[in-house]
């Protein structure tokens, strides 16, 4: 099938690319002509395991190609899926600029039945919305009187990948959510997706929306869970890992998702929990629940950055080494990454912050100002008062501790992902604190 792809950004390029992989011809379009340009070469802006390859093999192929034109990838597709970004306005909503730009250009561009498919994640009644645009703004030679005479479906098709492993994740879904309302529309999802074999939910577009919206919500009321079980075991003093670990094998409630830390982030989990409790508000109903689940998340750094300040007992020209500033391991996504609260609140208290991230350091670099980069593990916690572990990158877990407590001026280490759990850190020497450990 010919598949264009509005919006080479994360969702949109892992996308196209994975279905290039199953057998479809995919245009990949974007604004930005420098990525463009780099894109066409091979050369990915992000760092997504896999991605890389398979972007190589088929611009080999000829079943990938790139371009900045809306118009062109339009008159060579009849399948249009739109993955433009959806930020966050100031008061929480969705800003849906981009969407409503991309689907006026398709409908400037139209001469022949197009289905056009949302894969951003978008709030309810954003299908509807596009709707009426492309009605509204149909190649005019193409319209008669006040309605299109060009025949065109819109759909919904939210995207679960997670950032480290989406290609894995696209091509083993759980499920694939459409949201349809023709049957020709249904027809051709099925058909783009079966070589994947996918269990299919299909819905009206109202409900594929709002399916995305809870799954995310879902996902991010079950980390606040567990940091707010965190909180509580600090205080009676019992072990977060032993009461979650108690809780996951019990099948309705499951192990993911309920590891305490220093809080979410990422491009997805704070704006897509903002976006639905705007969405439920505007539409009269007050959200408490995911309210409380942004709140605790707030507060899970702010009780992370105090247990710091307490055992520091002075910040003031304290040097702290850090492992890890990407949101997440395997991936140098800084948007929203907890360390960005906690990194600069301990800088305007007066440390100085030495840095070590396997993938991040880059983008890194346009988020903080005055921190001081190594290229390894070692190089970070050389003459470091203290350690904090706010990433839990694979290749932290096993270092070499010895070696680390000779390096640092004082051995403490402030493990934010619970990563060293096990490595009975205090008979070798250190002062260690966990998150909800049961121990303030
Ligand atoms: C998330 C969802 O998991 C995807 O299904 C969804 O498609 C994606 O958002 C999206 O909407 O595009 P992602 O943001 O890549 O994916 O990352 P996750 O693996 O979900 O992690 C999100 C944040 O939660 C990270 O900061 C992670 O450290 C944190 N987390 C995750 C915890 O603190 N505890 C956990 O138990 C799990």
């Amino acid at each position: 099938m010919n598949i264009s792809i509005i919006g080479s950004g994360y969702v949109g390029l892992v996308t196209g690319v994975c279905l290039a992989h199953i057998g479809h011809n995919v245009i990949c379009v974007d604004i930005d002509e420098e990525k463009i340009k780099k894109l066409r070469k091979a050369l990915v802006p992000i760092y997504e395991p896999g991605l890389g390859e398979l972007i190589k093999k088929y611009i080999k192929k000829k079943t990938l190609s790139f371009t900045t034109s809306i118009k062109e990838a339009t008159k060579k597709t009849d399948v249009i899926f739109i993955a433009v970004g959806t930020p966050s306005k100031k008061n929480g909503d969705a800003d849906l600029t981009y969407v409503e730009n991309v689907a006026r250009q398709i409908a400037e561009s139209m001469t022949s039945y197009k289905l056009i498919i949302e894969k951003s994640t978008v709030p309810a009644d954003t299908g509807n919305k596009i709707r009426r645009t492309v009605e509204l703004n149909v190649n005019k030679k193409h319209r008669k009187g006040t309605k299109s005479q060009i025949e065109f479906d819109v759909a919904s098709n939210p995207e679960f990948l997670r950032e480290g492993s989406a290609v894995d994740d696209f091509m083993n879904p759980d499920r694939v959510v459409i949201g349809v309302e023709s049957k020709k529309a249904e027809k051709i999802l099925r058909e783009i997706y079966k070589p994947l074999k996918p269990k299919m939910v299909v819905t009206d577009i109202n409900s594929a929306e709002i399916i995305k919206h809870a799954s995310n919500s879902f996902l991010a009321t079950k980390i606040s869970f567990a940091n707010a079980l965190s909180q509580v075991c600090n205080h009676v003093g019992a072990d977060i890992l032993k009461v979650v670990e108690g809780m996951g094998y019990d099948k309705r409630i499951g192990k993911s998702f309920l590891n305490a830390g220093i809080g979410y982030g990422g491009s997805c989990f704070p704006k897509d929990v903002d976006a639905f409790i705007r969405l439920s508000e505007k539409n009269g109903y007050d959200f408490a629940l995911l309210k409380s689940v942004r709140d605790i998340n707030k507060e899970q750094k702010q009780s992370f950055i105090k247990l710091i300040e307490e055992k520091l007992w002075i910040v003031k020209n304290k040097t702290i080494g850090v492992l890890g500033l990407a949101f997440k391991p395997n991936t140098d996504d800084m948007r929203s990454a907890p360390s960005i609260d906690i990194i600069q609140q301990l800088q305007k208290e007066g440390a100085k912050i030495k840095a070590f991230d396997p993938k991040a350091s880059t983008t890194a670099k346009e988020v903080f100002k005055k921190i001081t980069y190594a290229k390894d593990v070692y190089g970070a916690v050389k003459d470091c008062d203290c350690l904090l572990l706010l990433t839990e990158w694979d290749e932290f877990k096993d270092i070499d501790f010895e070696k680390l407590r000779r390096l640092m001026n004082q051995p403490i280490i402030f493990d934010g992902r619970n990563l060293y759990h096990d490595k009975n850190l205090e008979k070798m020497g250190f002062e260690y604190y966990g998150i909800g450990r049961g121990k303030v």
